[in-house]
């Protein structure tokens, strides 16, 4: 068998792992991106990274051949945010999200505004927050379990334009049941062995349940980020949906 053939593995048709740079700086991204490579995964820059390195780093990365997931969770005025989701598809952003919340207007402008770019980046709607329980919405005058609020902003996000939300892979089962098999679901709170460090995260599924209960992407941090094989966890995840 020719040699140069034989090591050659084609890479699964869609990359399961967004891994979330949750780093402070430019030179610490780098250096971990620099072990990683486009045909493994999907990246995702935060508030904190961005902040901190404005589009400079996001560039590098798109240019680097990686699908970037801008996850700035936009929510301001329609024309703001569709100003906000042009600038990012001019960027070669592949993912940007806002906050369902912001209303039917918001999103269908933000719609819009990306539906003329060749190549539109996928646009997420936030739903309820994972951090916020049924008090704090009560507090903030939204008296809805929180489900019926998840599902109902999925809804309206798919209504108005999105392609589709983030959300807890507990919730992937029913969304992905009431909204079809093409609309996208981006789920956090990843861990590899359910029964071991959970970090911050409160409940959370290993990449198997996840992709079974219907998300779409698995957002991934620190098992990938802190893991010493980052390129094997990523191997690992790829081979659940080759
Ligand atoms: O390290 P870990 O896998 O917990 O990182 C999860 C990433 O997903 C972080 O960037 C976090 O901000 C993000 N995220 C989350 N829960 C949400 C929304 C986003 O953990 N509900």
């Amino acid at each position: 068998m020719n040699p140069l053939i034989s090591d050659f593995t084609p890479p699964p048709a869609r990359l399961p792992v967004i891994v979330a740079l949750d780093f402070a700086n430019s030179q610490d991204t780098l250096s971990f991106v620099r072990r990683l490579d486009p045909t493994l995964c999907q990246l995702k820059i935060g508030k904190e990274l961005f902040t901190a390195t404005g589009r400079r780093l996001a560039e590098d990365l798109i240019n680097q051949g990686f699908k970037l997931f801008l996850d700035l969770k936009y929510h301001d005025i329609p024309h703001t945010v569709a100003q906000a989701c042009k600038v990012a598809a001019e960027m070669g952003v592949w993912m940007v999200d806002m906050h369902a919340s912001g209303g039917r207007r918001m999103m269908e402008a933000a719609a819009e505004a990306v539906a003329g770019y060749a190549q539109k980046p996928l646009l997420i709607g936030v739903t309820v927050l994972t951090s916020m329980e049924e008090a704090d919405l009560a507090e903030i005058g939204w008296q809805v379990p929180v489900e019926e609020l998840v599902l109902r902003w999925a809804k309206l996000a798919q209504d108005s334009g999105l392609d589709g939300v983030v959300c807890s892979a507990h919730e992937a089962a029913p969304l992905r049941a009431a909204l079809g098999e093409e609309f996208v679901l981006v789920t956090p709170g990843i861990r590899l062995d359910v029964a071991g460090n959970q970090d911050d995260q409160r409940r959370i599924m290993t990449p198997a349940q996840a992709l079974a209960a219907g998300s779409s992407y698995l957002v991934m941090g620190r098992p990938v980020t802190q893991a010493d094989d980052p390129v094997a966890v990523l191997r690992a995840v790829n081979q659940l949906v080759a």
